[in-house]
């Protein structure tokens, strides 16, 4: 006897051409039905292209045609219908969006201690501070520095009806965090899917309520890992931060490559750690310059702006006070707000 489960799993080796993805996860599959041992699969794509429906329709075949015992196989790959056939090109508009989310942002970097979740801390507050309303969900498994930074100490709490959890807000910003879920240092050592399960609860199992912004920090690298949270997460847009000398070593080029795998549009680089004012007032390169902008250039791509390499940006995080809100006119903070209207104009 052939199962459902049989079938699906069979189905999640299928890509969606051109995609990482699979068209199980894209929520393609509308109708699965076995009788005896004859199968029969029902698909329907948001994609008007008969190539790209030939194309699934043959790998679903090659995919169940092995599973033991099948003597009947049908395979139907719907294209969508009238108008909706031209507007619609992308696979991930069958994916379930959050209501109330509006841009959800991730923040990626080529590897850790560039200043990624700095980044990610100062931008959700900046965004905050220009009358956004923001979340932040820090998917660093590894080493969940947000809340710290965030100055959150406190846990999420359970909404009345039970449903929901409730994040906590400091600064303005609501955060959720797997910081929050592991006690004191002990590492979390859980495996791939319970860490995705986690994370697509952090996205509709948590009361955000309504918000212009939601940033995700990811991660820090561009491997299978920060790909497979990039799909779990319906995001809108992907924010790369390096360092100068990272962005000359082709550490942006692979974080774009990820984003655009899963057909995410990046929104552009941030160069943290740009440069260094000296108590002279002399601008130091410590890891030369100008680095992200060309490499945006190459890559055709927006620089987002700079961020000087700047003691009180550290003292600021680790007070759990971001720099945009503990000093919001020095050098560094007007940095991350530059940043912050960069990355609006460039979602809008
Ligand atoms: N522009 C900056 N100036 C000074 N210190 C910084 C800056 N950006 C980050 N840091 C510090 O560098 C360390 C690593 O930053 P973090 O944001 O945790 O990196 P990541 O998330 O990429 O691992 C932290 O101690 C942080 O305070
Ligand atoms: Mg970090």
């Amino acid at each position: 006897m052939i199962t459902e489960d049989q079938i699906k799993n069979a189905l999640r080796g299928v890509k969606y051409p051109g995609f990482s993805r699979d068209v199980v996860s894209f929520g393609l599959v509308k109708e699965l039905s076995v009788r005896d041992h004859a199968v029969s699969v029902s698909l329907q794509l948001t994609s008007g292209a008969p190539e790209i429906a030939a194309q699934i329709k043959s790998d679903c075949e090659r995919a169940l045609k092995v599973l033991p015992g099948l003597t009947h196989l049908h395979v139907e790959v719907k294209l969508p219908a009238g108008p909706q056939a031209a507007a619609a090109h992308s696979p991930w508009q069958n994916q379930n969006r959050v209501p109330g989310l509006k841009k959800v942002i991730a923040v990626a970097s080529g590897k850790g201690g560039v200043g990624k979740s700095t980044t990610s801390v100062n931008l959700a507050c900046a965004l905050q501070l220009l009358g956004a309303r923001v979340g932040l969900l820090d998917c660093d498994i590894y080493g969940p520095s947000i809340p710290l930074m965030m100055g959150i100490r406190s846990k999420p709490t359970v909404s009345a009806d039970e449903s929901k959890m409730v994040p906590p807000v400091n600064h303005g910003v609501k955060l959720m965090s797997m910081g929050f879920l592991v006690e004191g240092d002990n590492p979390v050592i859980w495996r791939g899917p319970m860490i995705m399960k986690t994370i697509q609860q952090f996205i509709t199992a948590v009361e955000w309520g309504d918000l212009d912004y939601l940033l995700v920090d990811l991660p820090p690298g561009t491997g299978d890992a920060q790909l497979s949270l990039c799909q779990t997460v319906p995001l809108d847009g992907g924010v790369i931060v390096t360092t100068p000398q990272e962005a000359s070593l082709g550490v942006v080029r692979k974080g774009i490559a990820m984003f655009e795998k899963v057909n995410v549009p990046i929104l552009g680089i941030v160069e943290n750690m740009s440069y260094f004012t000296a108590p002279n007032g002399d601008r130091v390169e410590i890891f030369g310059h100008g680095g992200g902008r060309q490499e945006c250039e190459r890559q055709g791509i927006t620089f987002l702006g700079e961020v000087p390499l700047f003691t009180e940006i550290r003292i600021a995080g680790d007070a759990g006070v971001p720099i945009v809100v503990s000093a919001p006119q020095s050098p560094a903070a007007q940095a991350f707000m530059a940043v912050a209207r960069a990355v609006q104009a460039e979602v809008a």
